[in-house]
C-alpha cells in the first residue's frame, strides 16, 4: 500500500506550530536555555528538579506514579528535590565519590527516580539495570560498571544478586527499597533517607563530567557501557521541546522502562527539564489499562514503541473508541521500525498520528524525527534535527567514508559533536574508536535518504537483535548456552515476528553423546531463561549438526538467518565448513 504524506494542516498541529522550531538553531543557544551551576558547571539533576523549584514550580507535580495494584502517588517537584537531596546526602555518608557508579535494578518504582536524581546531584554516575534481566546479565553489568552501590528490591536482590555477591568485590552497599536487609552490606534505602537532611547543595559538576552509564550490546564480546556526560542534558531538553513538543505543565507518558536509555533520557530527563508531569505506570502492557491511563490522566504527550502500537492495533481500535482521548496532543514512537500502518492507525484510533523518531544508546538523544511541525512520511524515521548532520555512507576499505546520494542504500552516519554523543565505552577505548571514521559516528544501521531529506530504515548492518524494542547481543546468550553440558556450539538470530519485531531464535549443535529431543530443547530454553531472564532468553531453539563458521571460527549468523528466512545465502567465500549444516532431526 502506498501511504501518502500526512500533512501538518492546522487541524493536525493543534495548537499552533511550536514556535521554538522557527528560531535559528545553535547548540550554544540551546545550552543557554539551561541555568547551569556557578562557574560554568552543569548538572542534569539541577536542571531537572532544583531549577524548577527555584523558578517557583515546586508545587507542580513532577511524578505521578501508578502502582500495579491501583495505588497512586504524586511527587511535586519540591518533594522530588527533597528526596533526591536526602539520597545525595546518604550517598555522601556512605563515602561515595564523584564518578563512582550507582546501579539501580528495579521496576518502575518511585525510588528509582529518586536514586537517579540523587546520584547525579553528587556527581556520581547513574547506571540502570533492566529488572527483567536474569542473574547473569545483572552480574556482568555490576562487575563491568564496578558499582559501589546497588539500589534494588528485596525480591530482585534475593533472586539475582545475593548469591553472586562474592564475585562482586566493588559492590559495598546494597540498598533495599522494601526491606531492612539484616545482613552485612545490605541496608534499607528508606532508613538511609530518613536520617538525612532535605537540604543539599549540588557541588560543581563540569559539563564533561560523567553522568550516565547505559549498557548496550554489540555483535561480539560482553555488553558495552556507553558513557554520557552532564552536557547531554542540552540535547535532552532541546529534543523534549522540539520533537516531543513538551511544554511546562504537560502530562507526559513515556512507556519505556528506565532500565533502558529511552526510559532515562525521555522517561526522566527530557520531561523534567521541560517542566512536565511524568506519568509512570508500574504495570506491564495491557491494552485496556493503557487506554484508561491515556484518558483518566489526560495525557498530552505520549512516547511509546512499535511493539506496543502493534499490540494495541491487535486489540482493536474499538477499545479506543469510547475513550475520551481529547487531551492527547502529540504521539511519538521509537526503538524499532514503525510500519506506515501504525502511523496512520494512531491518527484513526487516537486522533493523533505516531511520529517516528530514531536514535540509539550511543547518540543519547533523538537525532532523526518526524517533528510536530513537519509533514509526516509514514514509514520514514523523519529528518535530522537542527544541530545534527546526517549522511548515508559507505566505508572505504582503505579507511574513510564515501557520502552517498539520495536513494542509495548505505550506513547511517552522524557528524560527531553534539552534546549527548557518548564519550566512550567503559574500559574499551578501542571499540569506541572504531565507531568513528573521518569525523563521522557510524551507527551500524542501514538506511536510505530520499530527495527531501527523509531517512528510511532498512536494517542493521550487524547481528544484534531487536526484540520488543530491546537491543540484545547474540554473544551474551550464546555464552550462557555454551555453559550447558550438552551444548557444543550456539548461534542466535533475530527471527521476524508480527508483534515483537523479532524474536530470538537459537541454533544449537550438541556435544557427542547428546541427542536432540523435545525434552532437551525445553531444558535448554529453561536453562537460558533462568540465567538470562525471559526478556533475553531465546523463544525458539533448533538443533543443528554444526554451525556455519568463518575460518577464524566466528559463527556466521548472517547465514543462519538467510537459511531460516529462505533468503539468498550471499557470499560464502569466508565459510570454513562449506557444507551447510542440516538439522539432525530431518
Ligand atoms: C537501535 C538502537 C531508540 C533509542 C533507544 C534504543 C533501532 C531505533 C528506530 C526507528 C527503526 C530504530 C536501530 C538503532 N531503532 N529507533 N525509529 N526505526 N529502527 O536504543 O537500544 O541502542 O537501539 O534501535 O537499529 O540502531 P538502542
Amino acid at each position: 500500500m502506498n501511504w501518502t504524506t500526512i500533512r501538518k494542516t492546522p487541524e493536525l498541529s493543534e495548537p499552533a506550530p511550536n514556535p521554538a522550531d522557527a528560531t535559528p538553531f545553535s547548540w550554544e543557544a540551546a545550552r543557554a536555555e539551561l541555568e547551569g551551576l556557578p562557574g560554568g558547571g552543569l548538572n542534569i539533576a539541577h536542571e531537572a528538579v532544583d531549577r524548577q523549584v527555584r523558578a517557583g514550580h515546586g508545587e507542580m507535580i513532577a511524578l505521578r506514579w501508578l502502582g500495579k495494584n491501583g495505588e497512586r502517588r504524586e511527587f511535586s517537584y519540591a518533594e522530588l528535590a527533597r528526596s533526591s537531596n536526602r539520597f545525595a546526602n546518604g550517598l555522601n555518608r556512605l563515602g561515595i565519590q564523584r564518578g563512582d557508579r550507582i546501579c539501580v535494578l528495579a521496576g518502575r518504582i518511585p525510588e528509582l527516580y529518586i536514586a537517579a536524581l540523587g546520584t547525579l546531584k553528587i556527581g556520581a554516575v547513574f547506571c540502570p539495570l533492566f529488572s527483567a534481566f536474569g542473574p547473569e546479565p545483572v552480574r556482568v553489568r555490576l562487575a563491568k560498571s564496578r558499582a559501589r552501590v546497588l539500589v534494588t528490591t528485596a525480591l530482585l536482590h534475593e533472586r539475582k544478586v545475593r548469591a553472586q555477591r562474592a564475585a562482586l568485590p566493588d559492590l559495598e552497599h546494597v540498598l533495599l527499597t522494601d526491606g531492612d536487609g539484616a545482613e552485612p552490606g545490605v541496608c534499607s534505602f528508606h532508613a538511609l533517607l530518613e536520617t538525612e537532611s532535605n537540604q543539599f547543595a549540588i557541588p560543581f559538576t563540569a559539563p564533561e563530567d560523567w553522568a550516565l552509564l547505559h549498557f548496550t550490546s554489540g555483535t561480539t564480546g560482553s555488553p558495552k557501557g556507553a558513557i554520557h556526560v552532564h552536557d547531554a542534558v542540552v540535547a535532552h531538553r532541546m529534543t523534549g521541546r522540539r520533537v516531543l513538543d513538551l511544554r511546562p505543565g504537560d502530562i507526559y507518558w513515556c512507556t519505556a522502562d528506565p532500565g533502558w536509555v529511552t526510559g532515562v533520557s525521555y522517561g526522566i530527563i527530557a520531561p523534567l527539564t521541560n517542566g512536565a508531569t511524568l506519568v509512570v505506570d508500574e504495570a506491564e502492557f495491557d491494552a485496556s489499562r493503557w487506554y484508561a491511563i491515556l484518558e483518566r490522566e489526560r495525557v498530552n504527550v505520549w512516547y511509546t514503541a512499535p511493539t506496543a502500537i502493534r499490540m494495541l492495533m491487535k486489540a482493536g481500535a474499538g477499545l479506543a473508541r469510547n475513550r475520551d482521548l481529547s487531551a492527547l496532543r502529540f504521539a511519538a514512537s521509537v526503538g524499532e521500525p514503525l510500519h506506515p500502518e501504525g502511523v496512520v492507525w494512531g491518527l484513526e484510533a487516537l486522533g493523533q498520528p505516531f511520529h517516528d523518531t530514531w536514535w540509539q544508546t550511543e547518540t543519547g538523544a533523538i537525532m532523526i524525527a518526524n517533528t510536530p511541525t513537519q509533514d509526516i512520511r509514514p514509514g520514514s524515521m523523519g529528518r535530522p534535527l537542527p544541530g545534527i548532520e546526517a549522511a548515508i555512507v559507505r566505508r572505504r576499505t582503505e579507511g574513510g567514508v564515501d557520502l552517498l546520494e539520495p536513494g542509495a542504500e548505505g550506513e547511517l552516519a552522524l557528524r560527531a559533536g553534539w552534546p549527548s554523543l557518548f564519550r566512550g565505552y567503559l574500559d574499551d577505548e578501542e571499540r569506541y574508536r572504531q565507531c568513528f571514521v573521518a569525523g563521522w559516528y557510524l551507527t551500524g544501521d542501514l538506511a536510505t535518504r530520499d530527495a527531501d531529506g527523509y531517512y528510511w530504515f532498512l536494517g542493521r548492518a550487524d547481528d544484534v537483535i531487536k526484540t520488543a524494542g530491546h537491543l540484545i547481543g547474540p554473544f551474551e546468550i550464546e555464552s550462557v548456552l555454551l555453559e550447558h553440558p550438552a551444548v557444543a556450539e550456539a548461534g542466535m538470530i533475530g527471527k521476524p515476528d508480527d508483534f515483537a519485531g523479532q524474536i530470538i531464535k537459537a541454533f544449537v549443535a550438541l556435544k557427542p553423546g547428546h541427542a536432540p529431543s523435545d525434552a532437551l530443547r525445553k531444558e535448554l530454553i529453561g536453562f537460558a531463561r533462568t540465567r538470562l531472564g525471559p526478556a533475553v532468553a531465546p523463544r525458539e531453539l533448533e538443533f543443528v549438526a554444526d554451525l556455519p563458521k568463518t575460518r577464524s571460527g566466528k559463527i556466521m549468523r548472517r547465514l543462519l538467518r538467510a537459511r531460516e528466512l529462505g533468503l539468498p545465502l550471499g557470499d560464502l567465500s569466508a565459510l570454513e565448513n562449506n557444507a551447510p549444516g542440516k538439522t539432525p532431526e530431518n
